[in-house]
Order: C-alpha cells, then sequence, then structure tokens
C-alpha cells in the first residue's frame, strides 16, 4: 500500500518522480479547457472519496479536477455529516470505504486521524492537511519554484510568521530535496520541537531574508488555532509580515510563496501579492498538477 501520508515518509526518489511527472502532465495538456480529460485516463473506473473535516476551496476543486481529467469519478464527503463526525471509529470508517473507492483524501485536525485512516484502509491515504502538515501543499510549492528559478536543491527558503503546520512540511522538504530553510518568526511560534535539525532560526526579519531564493508566508491564524488567540497572535507576529521592504532585501530574483487564503495586509501586503515576485496563483495552480502525480504515485498508474 502506498499512502501518501508525509514528505518525510515519502523517499527523495518518489518525491522527484512526483515532481518531474506533475511537470510532464502539465506540459501535456497545457492551453487545454479545464474539462478536456488526459490523453491515458490513468484513474478510468476508480472512485475517489475526498473527506473535509475543515474548509477547503484549493484542495478540494484541485483534487476533484484533477481526478476527473484522469478519468476518474469523485465523492466529495464532509466530515460531520458521516457517521465518522457522530462516533463511528476511524478504523471502522476506513475499513468500510476501502469496499467502496479505491483511493481516499483526508483532510482533519489531529495527525492520528490520518494515520488510523491509514493504518485500517486497504486503499491508499492521502494527506490533504493536519493540523501538525500539509504535505501536498509543499509538493506544488516545490514544482512552482522549479518552474521559475531551476533546481530547489541548496537554495535558501525563508519562512517568515507562524511556525505552523505548512512550515512543518517545508521542513521536511528541506531534507528530502536538499534546501536550506531559515525560519524567523517569534519565540512563542517557533516550529514544534520534533522539527529542529531541519531548518535555522534567525530572529530578525531582516537578517533572515538576505540572500533569500524564496520567501514564504502563511496566515497567523490556522483553521485548528482558537479565535481567542488572534490577537495576541497578530501582536506576535506584526513584525514577520512580509512587505515590500522585507522582500527587498532578498535576491533580486526572490520568489514569494503563500498557500492561501492570505489575509491581505496581514502576513504579506497586497503590494507583493500582487508583486512582480510573486507567483502565488501558479502555485494555487500547481496544486492540481502536483496532486495528480501524487494519485497516480499511490495507484502505481
Ligand atoms: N492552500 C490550501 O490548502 O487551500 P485550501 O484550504 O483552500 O484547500
Ligand atoms: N496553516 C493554514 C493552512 C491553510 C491551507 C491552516 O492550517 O489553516
Amino acid at each position: 500500500m502506498t499512502h501518501f501520508l508525509d514528505i518525510n515518509t515519502t523517499s527523495p526518489a518518489d518525491l522527484r518522480g512526483i515532481i518531474d511527472n506533475a511537470a510532464t502532465m502539465k506540459a501535456a495538456r497545457a492551453g487545454q479547457p479545464k474539462g478536456t480529460p488526459d490523453a491515458d485516463l490513468p484513474l478510468a473506473n476508480h472512485m475517489v472519496a475526498l473527506i473535509f473535516e475543515k474548509p477547503s476551496t484549493r484542495t478540494r476543486i484541485s483534487f476533484d479536477v484533477g481526478v476527473r481529467q484522469m478519468g476518474g469519478e469523485t465523492m466529495v464527503l464532509s466530515g460531520k455529516d458521516m457517521q465518522l463526525g457522530h462516533g463511528e471509529t476511524i478504523a471502522d470508517t476506513a475499513r468500510v470505504l476501502s469496499r467502496y473507492v479505491d483511493l481516499i483524501m483526508i483532510r482533519t485536525f489531529e495527525e492520528q486521524t490520518l494515520l488510523e485512516m491509514a493504518e485500517y484502509a486497504s486503499v491508499p491515504v492521502i494527506n490533504g492537511l493536519t493540523d501538525r502538515t500539509h504535505p501536498c501543499q509543499i509538493m506544488a510549492d516545490i514544482l512552482t519554484f522549479e518552474e521559475h528559478n531551476g533546481p530547489i536543491k541548496g537554495k535558501k527558503v525563508v519562512w517568515s510568521g507562524d511556525g505552523n503546520n505548512v512550515f512543518a512540511s517545508f521542513a521536511h522538504a528541506a531534507k528530502q530535496f536538499d534546501f536550506d530553510l531559515v525560519f524567523t518568526g517569534p519565540e512563542t511560534l517557533q516550529p514544534e520541537a520534533a522539527l529542529d535539525g531541519l531548518y535555522t532560526t534567525v530572529r530578525d526579519p531582516n537578517e533572515a531574508v538576505q540572500g533569500a531564493d524564496l520567501v514564504v508566508t502563511d496566515t497567523w491564524v490556522s483553521m485548528h488555532d482558537p479565535q481567542s488567540a488572534r490577537e495576541r497572535r497578530h501582536n506576535q507576529l506584526r513584525g514577520y509580515q512580509v512587505n515590500a521592504d522585507l522582500m527587498s532585501k532578498a535576491k533580486d530574483d526572490a520568489l514569494f510563496m503563500h498557500c492561501l487564503p492570505a489575509h491581505r495586509d496581514d502576513e504579506a501586503t497586497s503590494e507583493v501579492m500582487d508583486g512582480p515576485n510573486s507567483v502565488i496563483w501558479d502555485e494555487a495552480e500547481n496544486r492540481l498538477h502536483a496532486q495528480k502525480a501524487v494519485m497516480r504515485f499511490c495507484l502505481d498508474k
């Protein structure tokens, strides 16, 4: 069984294969209407369940469109409408779903839910975001970086802001794809200790971004963070906003990324988001191409 649970549990060779495949598949359908089926229909006759316990725009639509382009069928399910949200165990849900569908993508809260789904499912399971990680996002980000600025190996990536789930997948990727990752953010929002050794910390954002090939940020309040923490987080993170002044200290051709959804003029200014270094729309599009390659990898198609 080939699950896609995290960047650090997938080998560098497999990750590289997925990125290269995504680029090839993207090129093969360039310029075609979004509903045009791919020539080879690798997911023909396949059913895919997309389960969401949290909101989503990009993950939901890119997976749905991607499966259809590859000739498969999708069911987009809300966790709270399933018995899963009313006491049926994850293990039992996994066993039952495996009798109906060929692949499961789940966006959930606790990582344990994802791991249990994978343990008891007899079909591949893909991580569509947990409180701890967001590996599909980072596959799209690597694809996007390499399209614009070539191989990411040896490059300097600076994360400015909250040491959250998206950062964690970047940290895993830094090791697997061999790039340098710098975290700049308040000590109170430092990434979890399990990621120690995968990145370096530079507390001053102006110092951190010097020589950066890529500057990345994300929302200051994630879906799993209590709304009561909003003001405190904003106060702690304000100094880490990605604005034109900060970007001017990175390399001239440094890219700017944000997984979206963004809170404009909080974590990043509109000037940067809509500016010449920003690749956020390519990043969003590449969710589609990267995830199609992830699904083919899981199903060995
Ligand atoms: N970046 C991302 O995963 O977006 P959604 O929450 O809209 O899926
Ligand atoms: N860190 C954000 C990412 C959203 C795609 C969250 O978990 O809400």
